[in-house]
């Protein structure tokens, strides 16, 4: 296999560079399997680039000149000896050093899984013992990541293994370019890297080539199309399952299973049945010999992707059915073959009529699931966006997650910046994903959201974009999604440093730590800012309605969608207590239940979210919540103003190309962030009456 480096796109955290320190050296691969011989093709890639060599057998000085004579190098050059060693932990013949470190981990009684590794340094050897190729691949990715590091002083053993098993990106890619959403709906980085003009694209090597860069984050599994599944892309499960299994040969290299989201009608639209009632026999052997039929064209298929009865999508409603009726039915199509559903919990009423005030979005998925925890089959999993409306830039973490002990539960992100900018913002996300993540539903006694999921899931921020993200720098979401995913207590702040000393290694050899703080200081807080020239406090959908870009503080506020603010003459804020208004703070355990239902104990940032209140509510954090709202968004106006002045100061550090690109970006964030300010300041000065006590500009 050649290792792919695409022209057509950015190296992201892969560039050749990265690889210099394995392949300067010698490097034994030992094991079998098609990630291991992956992990050969790259570090065979890598020492032909860099001068080392790639060694396949433990005691033969021979056998390393062999694979030199491959690469066209002696063996004198390539030495007995290797400097790495990666191998399966089970191989009955190890060098010295690997052969020491498996015993002394032979008293650690815990697994390392068929994705985890080990990590050590012996004498001059780094050695890396996989439970499984997987994790021989990642465990090559990880010294990739340590750089020279990984062959300094001594190492004591590590143990590496991911936390979630599935760590999982969906892509909301049509075939179609959809008259209305584009081929990638909410795509914000040109079209999609499997699709094209009805079809699949007819060269795949940049789907490999992401492939590459997802295993190298560690993530394992992607759907390969919208959860709005429309005509044609219904047939992908059919018909056009030709075109699936082609992406599938591509990213299984690198370890990633491919999902398919499916029509719920399918059974009619594909079919000719005369419905998709889930405990119809026909309708359940029709999806038992659709799913056999998919096996045998992608034997690994990881299985399917369902938003059912939400936003026009069919569903088990139509019948009568319950959604785990609904999710059981594919369930048990999959499970013959280890397949498993992913169930969206994306479920509200989308006509809502807005005069009427005791419907509440927010409460939607819990009213629909709670109920059915326990009713779930054990390969399906609920798929939850982690707030209960829908990836607001602020929101309180989904009560769902907390509610269905007994069901196997997927976490949802959203890495493509919908509500975050759409990628012409600068948007760090991990800083909110630990907060989702650490978040304990029951307080500190209890377990945090990353011990109560099973997977995350995010919306892929990728497409066709030179830089795979369209910004550069929301590149860096991407990456720490997978990172995360793997382990959720990383800090955002760390894994910033990861990508930056991978991404932009050679250019900024000069003076990488002026790169690296320049960055962080654009980057580390730019959620918070986001959030502060936005909406303010946790109510959400001040957005230009359909391409949701851009401030419209009534842009929503008469439609069925569900999503206001009510804001009058009075005050702000949406009234979800128990006492006075649509009940959702009943949907928390204790002690959230309480906090939120008081306005004096809940958190400020969500204050608007759980409560109406006057403009001159006084916060926490003592200002008023109309002043606060002044001063958030001079404040956050300022701050992509100075964003953008950081970044002039990096011309001699970065890819001319690169630095052009950011900043004709930073330039719109900066005019989008001053009409963000504008606009919500002159609403709220308009709507109280209220004066801006530094008496600023207000129009
Ligand atoms: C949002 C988004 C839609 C998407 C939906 C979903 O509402 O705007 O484009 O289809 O989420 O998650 O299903």
């Amino acid at each position: 296999m050649t290792v792919p480096e695409p022209t057509s796109a950015h190296a992201a955290w892969l560039p050749a560079e990265a690889f210099r320190p394995i392949g300067a050296r010698r490097t034994l691969v030992l094991g079998d399997g098609l990630l291991v011989e992956t992990a050969r093709d790259e570090v065979a890639h890598a020492c032909a680039r860099f001068g080392g060599s790639l060694l396949r057998r433990a005691d033969d000085r021979a056998s390393g000149q062999a694979s030199d004579r491959a690469s066209g190098r002696t063996g004198d050059q390539a030495g007995g000896q290797a400097d790495l060693v990666l191998a399966l932990a089970t191989e009955a013949h190890l060098p010295a050093a690997a052969q020491a470190v498996r015993e002394e981990s032979g008293q650690d009684e815990r697994p390392i899984g068929a994705e985890g590794f080990l990590l050590a340094r012996r004498g001059e050897v780094t050695v890396v013992l996989a439970g499984g190729p997987a994790g021989l691949l990642y465990g090559l990715f990880h010294v990739v990541r340590l750089g020279e590091a990984a062959f300094g002083g001594p190492r004591p053993v590590e143990r590496h293994r991911p936390a979630l098993r599935r760590r999982m990106l969906d892509h909301w890619d049509n075939i179609d370019t959809h008259p209305v959403m584009g081929q990638v709906e909410r795509g914000y980085a040109g079209g999609s890297v499997f699709w094209q003009d009805g079809g699949p694209r007819g060269d795949l090597t940049r789907v490999r080539a992401y492939a590459r860069l997802l295993a190298a984050a560690g993530v394992n599994a992607i759907t390969v199309n919208n959860v709005n599944v429309h005509a044609t892309e219904a047939h992908l499960l059919t018909d056009r399952l030709g075109d699936v299994a082609a992406i599938a040969a591509e990213l299984r290299p690198y370890g990633i299973r491919t999902h398919l989201s499916v029509n719920f009608a399918a059974p009619i639209v594909l079919g000719a049945l005369a419905c998709a009632d889930p405990l119809d026999e026909d309708v359940r052997a029709w999806w038992a010999a659709a799913t056999a039929r998919v096996y045998d064209a992608i034997p690994d298929f990881g299985g399917y992707v369902v938003k059912a009865d939400s936003e026009g999508q069919p569903g088990p409603f139509a019948y009568g059915r319950s959604h785990a009726e609904g999710a059981n039915l594919l369930a048990d199509a999959l499970a013959p073959f280890g397949g498993v559903v992913h169930w969206r919990a994306f479920v509200y009423d989308h006509r809502q009529d807005w005069r009427d005030r005791s419907t509440d979005r927010a409460r939607a998925a819990y009213d629909h699931f709670a109920p059915l925890d326990g009713q779930f089959r054990a390969n399906a999993i609920l798929q939850v966006k982690h707030g209960p409306m829908d990836f607001q830039v602020r929101e309180p973490v989904s009560p769902v997650i907390a509610a269905m002990p007994r069901t196997r539960v997927a976490v949802e992100l959203q890495v493509t910046q919908e509500y975050t900018g759409q990628q012409r913002h600068v948007c760090y996300l991990p800083p909110m994903w630990r907060e989702v993540l650490d978040f304990e539903p029951r307080g500190p006694e209890g377990p945090a959201v990353a011990g109560l999921a099973d997977e995350l899931v995010a919306v892929s921020n990728v497409g066709d974009d030179f830089y795979w993200t369209g910004h550069p720098l929301a590149q860096a979401n991407l990456y720490a999604f997978g990172r995360l995913a793997w382990d959720p207590r990383l800090d955002p702040a760390a894994l910033l440093d990861e990508w930056i000393d991978l991404t932009f290694t050679p250019a900024a050899a000069g003076d990488p730590e002026r790169l690296r703080g320049t960055l962080h200081a654009m980057m580390d807080g730019s959620w918070l800012t986001y959030e502060r020239y936005t909406a303010p406090l946790g109510v959400g959908f001040m957005v230009r309605p359909g391409h949701h870009y851009g401030p419209d503080v009534d842009g929503y506020e008469y439609t069925p969608w569900g999503t206001y603010h009510f804001a009058d003459r009075d005050g702000v804020g949406v009234d979800r207590t128990r006492a006075t208004g649509t009940g959702f703070t009943g949907q928390y355990p204790e002690p959230w239940s309480r906090v939120y239902e008081s306005a004096e104990e809940c958190p400020d940032e969500l204050l608007l979210f759980f409560h109406h209140v006057p403009y001159q509510h006084v916060l926490r954090g003592g200002t008023s919540v109309i002043q606060h709202i002044y001063d958030t968004h001079f404040a956050g106006a300022d701050q992509a103003a100075e964003t953008r002045l950081l970044w002039q100061k990096l011309t001699d550090l970065v890819d001319p190309e690169l630095h052009a690109r950011v900043a004709e970006l930073l330039d719109e964030q900066l005019r989008s962030a001053e009409e963000w300010r504008d606009q919500i300041n002159t609403y709220f000065s308009r709507k109280s009456g209220v004066p801006d006590a530094h008496g600023r500009r207000i129009y």
